[in-house]
């Protein structure tokens, strides 16, 4: 089985990335061929710096090193290294429906918060990130909730491929979500109505993987609960759920064990636990990713052999995928 997943060099990574995404790419590396992309090309789609750029994506490479991404078990690559997801993303182009698109939340929501340019990138997007996946004939896309829509247009995109091109034939593979139970969608602390992002207007709102334990505690300590006085979920419940849907993630265990262990605990001392939960479990990521950050050329040096390794992949579906639209000379 082969697991595909991207993520982006943009802003610091938080604990909404961690649980509902980079936690799985670890685990998947038990259950199968796990490729995982850092894709500076998607990052490029709102405004950034290009400095900035390069140094978020040794961040971010650091990070998933440190979480226990072992090059030796799984290929880890930049996107932009591997030129057959930009050709592909031109190819699928075509059998991709522009009306979708445009009706894509995050393009929709995106194109809002844009101050200046609403780029023909940002469009293209969920292209691109079908291409990632399609060319590497994926069977699995563990990613967080926010990202269920883009991977059912890549579903579709398959699907018309090969319906257009594969005379019968499975050329791309139609690949599945994988969406964790637990922590799919991690709120934010001071507005649990809004997903914890890097976007957030409240940074005290969201938990950083590299933050320090006590900036962590201090977070929990004023996370946004509720009038009520009982650790449960439930509607008018958000800001309490989301601290146990924090801690049954970081546990490995569930909502209904969480509520059952706290039921006579007060507020304060549940957001207590949760803190310190969380700060264990971020500790030793955070320990070390700072030797692995510190060593830009080793770091290089993984991305270029995670590269050359998805290249060879990636190529044998290119070349497939031209012949069979009739781009390019014929295979002999
Ligand atoms: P990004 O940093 O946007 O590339 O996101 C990387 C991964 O984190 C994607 O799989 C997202 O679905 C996931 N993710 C982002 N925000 C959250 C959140 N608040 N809760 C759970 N997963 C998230
Ligand atoms: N769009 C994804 C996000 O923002 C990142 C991404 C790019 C991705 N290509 C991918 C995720 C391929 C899964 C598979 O999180």
């Amino acid at each position: 089985m082969r697991i595909f997943s991207g993520i982006q060099p943009t802003g610091r990574k938080h604990l909404g990335n961690y649980i509902g995404a980079i936690a799985q790419y670890i685990s998947s590396q038990e259950r199968g061929e796990g490729i995982f992309c850092i894709v500076d090309l998607h990052a490029i789609t709102v405004a950034y710096e290009p400095i900035e750029l390069r140094e978020r994506l040794y961040d971010t490479t650091a990070i998933l090193l440190a979480a226990g991404l072992d090059p030796a078990r799984c290929i880890l690559f930049r996107q932009s290294d591997v030129p057959e997801h930009t050709e592909l993303t031109w190819l699928l182009c075509g059998v991709t429906e522009l009306g979708r698109l445009q009706r894509m939340h995050q393009f929709r929501d995106k194109s809002i918060a844009q101050r200046e340019l609403v780029s023909a990138g940002l469009l293209v997007y969920p292209v691109l990130m079908a291409a990632d996946v399609l060319a590497y004939r994926a069977h699995e896309v563990p990613v967080g909730e926010d990202q269920r829509e883009h991977v059912e247009l890549m579903r579709d995109v398959a699907r018309r491929f090969n319906a257009r091109f594969g005379e019968g034939k499975e050329i791309l593979v139609v690949p599945e979500c994988r969406i964790p139970e637990v922590g799919a969608r991690i709120m934010d602390l001071q507005e649990p109505a809004r997903k914890m992002s890097t976007t957030s207007d409240s940074p005290q709102g969201t938990v950083y993987v590299l933050d320090e334990p006590r900036a962590i505690e201090k977070k929990f300590k004023s996370a946004v609960t509720d009038s009520g006085s009982e650790v449960r979920g439930g509607p008018e419940k958000e800001g309490i759920g989301n601290l146990i849907e924090i801690l049954a993630a970081v546990r490995g265990s569930d909502r209904v064990a969480v509520e059952a262990e706290f039921a006579d605990a007060r507020y304060g001392e549940f957001k207590a636990a949760v803190a310190s939960a969380v700060v264990e479990y971020l500790a030793p990521v955070r320990e070390r990713y700072q030797a692995l950050r510190a060593e830009e050329s080793a770091l290089e040096a993984i991305l270029a052999d995670g590269a050359e390794r998805a290249r060879a992949i990636a190529s044998v579906t290119l070349a497939d995928v031209r012949e069979r639209m009739g781009v390019g000379a014929a295979r002999a």
